[in-house]
């Protein structure tokens, strides 16, 4: 076909767009009408249906929105948010969306770091599954099924009420959602003893393009396979989980060492790479790097933050460090004996006289606009490697910014690269995670801080693992191989594909073809299905 001429382009463009327009408002109105007809009981779904004339629009919308980057005035904003309350409900907006021409948006806890659980920018709907979060836990064979709307503190603390002897290896933070968490491979401070959330599911149930409630049994072992680890968004709607609940000893040890340029920290943190990883499985130790004032007035240092988990008591853990890390100087009174419940308050940041109630609290402690981006590494970085790093966290950019260390080794290390769609195992020695923040107040300037993580990241390439640079697909990151517009084209979706799942992501491409081959559940980094296109085009 001969190209628009230029000069017609734009009005042709706008003609489009006024098109588009008040085609939406109408497919709006007719998707409500779908769902009203579709669900079995059309007074129980209006219920759950939000629009912008609604007074709690907003208030929903927000409520489990994570990253307050993406709620702007300038963000895309959903026609309809539905908060399923029944199953049907979700069956009815998969129908009606299809229909109408519409995107949906699945969201759980709302934690993606690029807001693809609430953003898009063609039409969209949002189902936020706040509403079906039940628990149940069976203590005596040690398993839970848990609805995909959950946060992980609600696990941790619906399991605690049956056992204390009882846990579960998912993330830190416990406002996160077990929809995206667990779809996207969850790690925490459990990760080297009992590995990823996703390693410990043993049956999920989904709806599917067409509706269909499917279960481990029913889906079949390629697309359970690819919904533990390979992102839920691509394949369906999670509804539930069930997960292999795993022991924990009635007391463990928590420690924070902090220690700063003027206290080794450069020397401490090069020696932690060449021990972490080789720990006993029982012993967890990440660090933290942030730029901090000094005790010299109007100085800025670096500080290395020591976080540890130790599956024992402190008479075992104190022996266990003098062997394998005395540079530390751990002392007793830097360690604090606690119930593993108990301890993943510590983690998440609570005071510790703070209740355990907070953990059925879905509002996050602190909710400041981020960007992220994560690395693994296979070699340990040289001194002057962090030398570096400290450099760039004294930019003013950088007030804010924070790296994370998590080792790996241990349970991780088993555990073959095609086991799941995380490929991330044995040869890791640890991942970074590097965080800048900025303040609400002043998203006039997000765009140096996100310079700022871009050039830290350029910094770090000659350090961190390669061909391909591996990342973590729950640290979702729109920087790598997309041009933000839901470019699926294969070429594309290949380079954030192998750094997500390695070889691993031609598979999940089987399984979407098999299961979604007209790509209903999409967003900017879903995995695409095979398309005949790609060979002609030789992408
Ligand atoms: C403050 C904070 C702390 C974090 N700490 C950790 C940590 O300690 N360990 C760790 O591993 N990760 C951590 N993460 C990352 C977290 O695991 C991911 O962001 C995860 O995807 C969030 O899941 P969610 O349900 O809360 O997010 P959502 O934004 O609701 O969903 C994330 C993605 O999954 C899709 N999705 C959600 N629910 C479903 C469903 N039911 N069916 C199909 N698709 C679905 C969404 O559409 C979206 O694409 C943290 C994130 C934040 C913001
Ligand atoms: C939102 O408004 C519509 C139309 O007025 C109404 O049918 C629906 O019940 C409202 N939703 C809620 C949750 O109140
Ligand atoms: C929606 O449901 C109707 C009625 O069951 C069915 O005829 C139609 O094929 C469905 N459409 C889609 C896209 O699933
Ligand atoms: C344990 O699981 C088995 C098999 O699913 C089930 O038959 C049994 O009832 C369960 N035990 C308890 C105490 O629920
Ligand atoms: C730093 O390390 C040196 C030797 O490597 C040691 O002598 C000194 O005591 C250490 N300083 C602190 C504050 O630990
Ligand atoms: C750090 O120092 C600056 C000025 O020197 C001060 O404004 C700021 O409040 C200090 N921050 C903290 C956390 O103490
Ligand atoms: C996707 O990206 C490629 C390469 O940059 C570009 O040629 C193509 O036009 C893009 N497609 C869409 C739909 O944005």
């Amino acid at each position: 076909m001969k190209p628009v001429g230029s000069s017609v382009f734009p009005f042709f463009l706008a003609l489009i767009f006024s098109f588009l327009w008040a085609s939406s408002a109408h497919t709006h109105q007719n998707f409500l009408q779908c769902l009203a007809l579709r669900s079995e009981d059309s007074s129980s779904i209006s219920e759950v249906i939000y629009t912008p004339s609604n007074s709690s629009y907003s208030s929903v919308l927000q409520f489990s929105l994570q990253n307050p980057r993406f709620s702007t005035p300038a963000t895309p904003k959903p026609l309809v948010i539905v908060t399923p309350s029944r199953v049907s409900h979700i069956q009815a907006a998969i129908n009606c969306s299809q229909t109408h021409g519409l995107q949906i948006r699945v969201r759980s806890g709302g934690h993606d770091y690029e807001g693809l659980s609430y953003v898009s920018d063609v039409p969209f709907v949002i189902i936020d599954l706040i509403n079906l979060r039940s628990i149940s836990v069976d203590a005596e064979n040690g398993t839970a099924w848990v609805q995909a709307g959950a946060t992980i503190g609600e696990v941790y603390y619906r399991i605690a009420e049956k056992s204390r002897t009882l846990g579960f290896p998912a993330g830190l933070c416990t406002t996160v959602g077990v929809g995206g968490h667990f779809s996207g491979g969850g790690y925490g401070t459990l990760m080297r003893k009992y590995g990823l959330s996703a390693d410990n599911i043993i049956d999920a149930q989904l709806i599917d393009v067409k509706g269909r409630i499917l279960d481990r049994e029913t889906m079949g072992e390629d697309l359970f396979w690819a919904i533990r680890g390979g992102g839920g968004a691509s394949f369906g709607i999670i509804l539930a989980w069930k997960i292999k609940l795993v022991d924990v000893p009635s007391t463990v040890t928590v420690f924070t060492v902090n220690r700063n340029l003027e206290q080794n920290a450069t020397k401490l943190v090069h020696r932690w790479q060449y021990v972490a990883a080789k720990l006993h499985e029982d012993l967890f130790i990440r660090v933290g790097l942030t730029s901090v004032n000094s005790s010299q007035e109007g100085k800025r240092t670096i500080q290395a933050s020591f976080n540890s988990l130790y599956l024992g008591g402190i008479d075992k853990l104190l022996p266990m460090i003098q062997e394998s890390f005395p540079e530390l100087g751990l002392v007793r009174e830097d360690c604090i004996e606690k119930s593993w419940i108990e301890s993943t308050l510590y983690f998440a940041g609570f005071p510790s006289d703070e209740s355990l109630n907070v953990l059925l609290n879905r509002t996050p402690l602190i909710r400041p606009p981020f960007k992220a981006k994560s690395d693994y590494v296979q070699e340990p970085l040289p001194e002057h490697g962090f030398e570096g790093i400290w450099k760039k966290f004294s930019q003013k950019e950088a007030e804010a910014a924070i790296m994370i260390l998590t080792p790996y080794g241990g349970r991780m290390s088993e555990i073959s690269e095609s086991a799941t769609p995380f490929p991330h195992r044995a040869g890791n020695i640890y991942k970074i995670q590097q965080l800048v923040y900025w303040e609400e107040e002043k998203t006039a300037a997000p765009e140096r801080h996100i310079r700022w993580i871009r050039r830290l990241y350029r910094y770090l390439a000659p350090y961190v693992s390669k061909s391909p640079r591996a990342a973590y697909v729950n640290y979702r990151d729109l920087d790598i191989g997309s041009n933000g517009k839901g470019n699926t084209s294969y070429r594309r979706a290949s380079i954030w594909g192998s750094k997500y799942f390695k070889s691993n992501f031609n598979r999940l491409v089987q399984v979407k073809t098999i299961v979604d081959p007209a790509n209903f559940f999409k967003n900017e980094q879903s995995i695409p299905p095979f398309s005949s296109r790609w060979k002609k085009r030789g992408d």
